[in-house]
């Protein structure tokens, strides 16, 4: 049974959910799939990226990964088994066009075609990625995210899978972490394709956005019944001391990091202080381009992790007293709190979900085989216990997402760091529900969770506070 460890719900004080609070876990196909060569599908710039010496810890690839290709009943079950009612996944656009446009690869529909339909059959609400960083490498080679046509091929991707999955695949995610794949990917090069170059990485920026906005469009253009959102990255930026040029430097990380992205998307326009400040590196736009990427979105996924603190002379690394993840990532839950009250304050934004929460940290393995994972137990707990008090705070947050569903490859850091609610083995490929698997499952069956009474007079005053202000 997947409560087993936890006893629930005799606690004198609990935080509770309302009944329609969607709870999920998420993946992402390069991440976990495997069979990276199998049935037609095409290479893509991960592929090539870890298959090139130097560029993941330990040499790892995403070869085989946790084999969810080969292993998609016993995953469903595990799902059904933790009562997630949603599950988060992303398409991999090399399995449905190997070449990135052009000849549809149908082995490669036919995957996520009999994905969605075991999703269904366990009750579990499909939420599909089209974009999770794997390029198809054809695309690459004309220019990738630097080529504008790129985000036309996108539109075109995207329109094959209304068509396909569109009958029983209701929530869209266009592009997962724009920041990520514009910065990471070719400003730093640490991730694929590896470039290092920032005003490139600019004009990716815009195409991203740009392909976010006519996907938008083309999955709408089939199905009226059809909800679409983002998934951006967020990292709340916060002063190093009260010091006029901290606060500064804290300003203008939020903006070149979020407001770049949030700004176009809500405003129809880029910051103009950091236009200004980018000078010569700034994208080409056409005319019409803000329009298309600042569609009404249905909702807005967020990916939270951790905050930025800054200071005049760059980042703080280790804030003394704090916890930190093994990404390095210091724990600052009600960081998040402050980030969904201040952005629902700021823009006119659409429902949101978060669509990413979690933490690695080293599991201990019991003598019995339990895998005890206290910390991202708290973790979770805490975040969760934050996205509440926003709640009542006035925060129309509709569901929450686990990172996630399993262990899995970890980009350019390999397999070290564990983000899983389920550990998986990566010598035999046995998938174990951790203690905050059980956890999670308790809190999704009970609506909530037993809670400290600080906690629960936390959440109690957010919402006093909220009808004072009416
Ligand atoms: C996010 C990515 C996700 C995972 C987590 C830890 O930036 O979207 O794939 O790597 O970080």
């Amino acid at each position: 049974m997947a409560d087993k460890n936890v006893s629930f719900p005799t606690a004198e004080y609990c935080v509770t959910f309302p009944r329609n609070f969607l709870w999920g876990a998420a993946t992402a196909a390069y991440q976990i799939e495997g069979a990276w060569n199998e049935d037609g599908k095409g290479e893509s710039i991960w592929d090539r990226f870890s298959h090139t010496e130097g560029t993941v810890r330990n040499s790892d690839t995403g070869d085989v990964a946790c084999d969810h290709y080969h292993r998609l009943d016993e995953d469903i079950k595990i799902m059904k088994e933790i009562g997630i009612r949603a599950y988060r996944f992303s398409i991999s656009w090399s399995r449905i066009f190997p070449d990135g446009h052009g000849l549809v690869n149908l082995a490669g529909l036919d995957f996520y075609n009999r994905l969605v339909d075991k999703l269904l059959a366990a009750r579990i609400q499909p939420f599909a990625t089209l974009y999770h960083w794997d390029l198809p490498q054809k695309l690459q080679e004309i220019g990738g995210w630097t080529n504008r046509e790129v985000s036309s091929h996108f539109a075109d991707y995207a329109a094959v899978l209304s068509k396909h999955l569109g009958d029983r695949v209701q929530n869209w995610i266009t592009i997962n972490e724009p920041w990520v794949i514009a910065n990471i990917g070719h400003k730093t090069g640490e991730h694929a394709p590896g470039i290092k170059d920032e005003k490139m990485a600019l004009q990716v920026a815009h195409h991203l956005l740009l392909a976010h906005g006519k996907a938008t469009q083309a999955l709408r253009a089939d199905n009226s019944n059809t909800k679409v959102g983002i998934a951006l990255d967020m990292r709340p930026t916060a002063p190093a001391s009260d010091a006029p040029e901290d606060i500064e430097a804290a300003t203008k990380t939020w903006s070149r990091e979020a407001r770049w992205y949030m700004d176009p998307l809500f405003k129809a326009y880029y910051p103009p202080d950091i236009w200004t400040e980018y000078g010569s590196k700034v994208p080409v736009l056409k005319p019409r381009d803000m329009s298309v990427i600042s569609q009404n979105l249905d909702f807005l996924g967020i990916n939270y992790y951790t905050r930025t603190v800054v200071s005049d002379s760059g980042v703080v690394s280790k804030i003394p007293g704090s916890q930190y993840t093994e990404m390095n990532w210091e724990v600052t839950p009600e960081s998040f709190c402050r980030l969904l009250v201040d952005i629902s304050r700021e823009y006119n934004l659409p429902p949101i979900y978060i669509t990413e929460n979690g933490a690695a940290f080293n599991d201990r393995i019991s003598p019995t085989g339990e895998i005890e994972d206290e910390d991202r137990l708290s973790y979770l707990k805490n975040h969760l216990i934050q996205a509440r008090v926003a709640m009542e705070d006035g925060v129309n947050l509709q569901g929450y997402f686990v990172w996630s569903l399993l262990d899995n490859f970890e980009w350019a850091l390999g397999y070290e760091k564990r983000f899983g609610i389920v550990h998986v083995d990566f010598d035999t490929l046995k998938r174990t529900i951790k203690k905050s698997g059980h956890w999670y499952s308790s809190a999704i069956k009970n609506f909530g969770f037993p809670s400290a009474k600080d906690e629960h007079e936390q959440i109690a005053s957010a919402a006093a506070q909220r009808s004072e202000r009416r």
